[in-house]
């Protein structure tokens, strides 16, 4: 029987009635189609143990090791929880700000992220919402001379937010600041094109983040960093977003290949947001210059 599904909009479904951790390999492969024709699909009321979460990722890739491990789940390793609780002895339970920032997942490493599956355990009273980018229509939305000065460039991306000027390195988490000045020293930048070509539908996207983007590879920052400020002002336009409230249970599962997404926040003092989050590894990026026209 084939999935039921409702559009949010063009680009996000909503998939109706599936118990995720029961899935007949046809019903998985419609999920597969379904998310090939959309960059966000919400599964609700899924009450998946961490094991059980790894185990449903694992139909659609290979999960990453998360590069923070004093945030992984207990039962399992792959399983990164985010939140904002402490326990009684003043240690977090998870990590307190994975989504701060606009960002697509991985793009600091050389093969970024296919995709990401985000579960809400703990949604809090107020606020904790996640706003997607769609980058694609970003992409479509440049002029046509910034689509030209930025075609077959590389950005360089960075985890560290030491090295970043458009971040913060986060007060809450008590590990931040050692992580982030180790990483500037260990974890080395990497280029990725500024024009994306999505490996399954050829459709071009603007592949830079606020959090990850810290320069232009051959270009002065003089050059880079306006350049790079005009285009991050499109992420900002509600015009190519979708919000996602969230609901206890809920189920997201994301292209990172062509969205770029931030953590709201906004929460109220004492209240708790609970998530866990796995990640699919990917390919390498690439610019096609065949690659699809405008949409
Ligand atoms: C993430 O950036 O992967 C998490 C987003 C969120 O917690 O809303």
């Amino acid at each position: 029987m084939p999935i039921k599904a409702n559009q949010i909009n063009d680009w996000v479904a909503e998939i109706i009635d599936l118990d995720v951790n029961n899935m007949a390999s046809e019903v998985k492969e419609e999920v597969e189609e379904l998310f090939s024709r959309n960059h966000v699909i919400l599964f609700r009321d899924q009450a998946l143990a961490p094991t059980q979460l790894s185990r449903f990722g694992k139909q659609f890739g290979i999960l990453e090791t998360p590069i923070n491990q004093l945030y992984v789940h207990p039962e399992c390793d792959e399983v990164l929880i985010l939140s904002n609780e402490v326990r009684p002895d003043g240690t977090p339970v998870g990590l307190v700000d994975g989504g701060d920032g606009w960002h697509t997942d991985s793009s600091h490493i050389a093969t970024p992220s296919k995709a990401t599956i985000l579960q809400s355990i703990k949604n809090p009273n107020v606020g904790g919402d996640t706003i997607y980018c769609n980058m694609h229509l970003v992409f479509d939305a440049l002029p046509p001379q910034t689509r030209y000065r930025i075609a077959g460039r590389s950005g360089v991306h960075n985890v560290s937010k030491t090295i970043n000027p458009r971040m913060t390195v986060s007060a809450k988490r008590p590990d931040a600041k050692e992580f982030y000045e180790n990483a500037a020293k260990t974890r080395p930048s990497v280029l990725q094109p500024m024009v994306r070509t999505h490996p399954v539908t050829g459709r071009q996207s603007l592949y830079v983040s606020p959090r990850f983007t810290i320069g232009i590879d051959a270009m002065d920052d003089s050059e880079a960093q306006p350049l790079l400020d005009e285009l991050f002002e499109y992420i900002y336009d509600e015009r190519f977003q979708y919000r996602h409230v969230w609901s206890d249970r809920d189920i997201v599962m994301w292209d990172n290949r062509c969205l770029n997404h931030k953590a709201t926040g906004n929460l109220a003092p004492g209240d708790i947001r609970r998530m866990h989050r796995i990640v699919l590894a990917g390919e390498e990026a690439y610019y096609d210059p065949q690659g699809k026209p405008l949409a």
